[in-house]
């Protein structure tokens, strides 16, 4: 169920008498007589005092929440604190269709801040149930104070973050390769972006052998999926290409994957090509003056008879072998084709995104994502900066070139296993093999999680969509 968040229509803020509010009180000033009595103002400073930070009146025709906002110092840490409110306020508001968001101008940051939490908390996944019951909650009005841009780009990202939360939460019976690229397609239609996507004949041609060895054990063709965003006024002369991992589930192949906590969570596989899609629409439908490219090898990998085996050696699309020794590494295959395509576009970064290593997940849980650079220094140290800033951090592994010798084959040019260890970084360097241009790759722990994760909520996250958004508008 989507959210709507808008500028309160009636500009006189005394015609939402019966209305459901909220009210942000930023510390120190005082309260508005406005909507609250002598009483109630004294109650709630009361409240205030003793460390509480939503204080909520019931005044029969409509409930008051106050929002007291403390100073905070760090920037960073001030509007996540303020996001998490927004989830907290989510809790009280869910069960009203609609909710008035009050601020004087000062705070209006703080209010799309806040507004943001609100939203990104409400989303449910509940399309599966026969007797679904999503939130009550579809309109949130913000006082009118803030430009309307600021609100538009908000929905637009709340909208986009959604729409991945949707692709990640969906399972493979109902999202294969080709339903993946459909997805693509309808958003891109729908924000003027160009996308094209490659049958199975296309990507032989080109002679995509990491895809096309995952694919073969599937019942499914695989798709190639391309979309461009190249608006008129694009400030960059080279692309930024994103490439992001589509494996709609990953069985382990004939390496099969245990059942629980494992087999059973792999229709998240392609989390990183649900995030590009959902960043792309981002980028698109607030008109970003940036030329992007976004590349999605997609398939399942399964075992059948016809399956790619451990000690199998393919060649790959820029014509480098490779000796299969665990079908589960089956990610890094079909990125390494998508990369090496990537470079007829000369792109001036390539960022690829993918639920690649469980040992990703093992060194830093589902708080934030993995990274590593080759030749893209300053551009990772700003994504890392507005990683901070979205709070969807980063947390950068070493990249030595030590990590390289673990990768070489002795029958083909490099396998598709590292050694015992380090084993995030060893598929970062196998990628990177494949990479001629500043590049970065960001291993996804965060696109899930089991447990409610704050304003994230539980399942898909979406993680990883402000965090491409912010940093590709902030770009000279
Ligand atoms: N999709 C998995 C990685 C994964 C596991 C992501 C758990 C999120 C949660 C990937 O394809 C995989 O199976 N990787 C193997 C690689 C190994 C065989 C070198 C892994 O991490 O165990
Ligand atoms: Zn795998
Ligand atoms: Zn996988």
């Amino acid at each position: 169920m989507k959210i709507t968040i808008k500028i309160n229509p009636t500009k006189n803020e005394k015609d939402i008498f019966s209305k459901n509010i909220i009210i942000i009180h930023a510390s120190k000033s005082p309260l508005s007589n406005l909507f609250l009595n002598k009483d109630e103002r004294g109650y709630v400073e009361n409240e205030f005092k003793k460390a509480h930070e939503i204080v909520s009146l019931n005044q029969l025709s409509r409930f008051v929440h106050v929002v007291n906002i403390k100073d905070e110092k760090d920037r960073n840490k001030a509007a996540e604190y303020i996001r998490i409110l927004g989830d907290k306020l989510q809790a009280l508001v869910k069960d009203e269709t609609s909710v008035y968001v009050l601020f004087t101008i000062k705070d209006k940051e703080k209010a799309l801040l806040l507004t943001e939490g609100l939203a990104l908390a409400n989303y449910t996944f509940t399309k599966h149930k026969t007797d679904p019951k999503p939130n009550k909650l579809e309109n949130i009005y913000l006082s009118n104070h803030d430009n309307e841009t600021a609100v538009a780009e908000l929905q637009n990202n709340v909208d986009a973050v959604y729409f991945t939360r949707d692709l990640i939460n969906e399972p493979f019976s109902h999202l294969n390769a080709r339903d993946l690229a459909e997805e693509a397609l309808r958003s891109g239609k729908e924000n003027g972006i160009k996308v094209t996507v490659f049958n199975k004949k296309k990507i032989e041609s080109l002679k995509m052998g990491g895809l096309l060895a995952v694919n073969k054990g599937s019942m499914d063709e695989p798709t190639f999926t391309i979309m461009e965003w190249n608006p008129k006024n694009a400030s960059n002369k080279k692309p930024i290409v994103l490439v992001g991992k589509g494996i709609v589930y990953d069985t382990g192949g004939l390496s099969l994957k245990p059942t629980p906590n494992s087999m059973d969570l792999m229709k998240i596989d392609m989390g990183g090509a649900g995030t590009v899609i959902g960043a792309m629409q981002a980028i698109a439908s607030n008109k970003v003056n940036k030329h992007v490219i976004a590349l999605i090898p997609a398939t399942d990998n399964r075992p059948s008879g016809n399956a790619y085996a451990p000690g199998d050696v393919i060649t790959m699309h820029d014509g480098t072998t490779v000796e299969v020794l665990n079908t589960d590494a089956e990610g890094r295959m079909v990125l390494a084709d998508a990369l090496s395509f990537a470079k007829k576009y000369k792109p001036e970064l390539v960022i690829d995104l993918a639920t690649l290593t469980g040992a990703a997940v093992a060194a830093i849980g589902h708080y934030g994502f993995v990274s590593m650079h080759e030749g893209a220094r300053e551009q990772h140290a700003e994504l890392k900066k507005v990683g901070d800033e979205v709070h969807e951090r980063l947390a950068e592994f070493p990249f030595w070139e030590d990590y390289g010798e673990l990768i070489k084959s002795d029958i083909a040019d490099i396998k598709n296993l590292g050694g015992p260890h380090a084993g995030a970084i060893t598929a970062g360097k196998f990628l990177a093999h494949f990479a001629d241009y500043p590049f970065i790759h960001i291993d996804l722990p965060a696109v899930y999680s089991k447990a409610k994760y704050g304003y994230r909520g539980k399942g898909a996250t979406g993680m990883g969509v402000r965090l491409l958004y912010q940093f590709i508008k902030n770009r000279a």
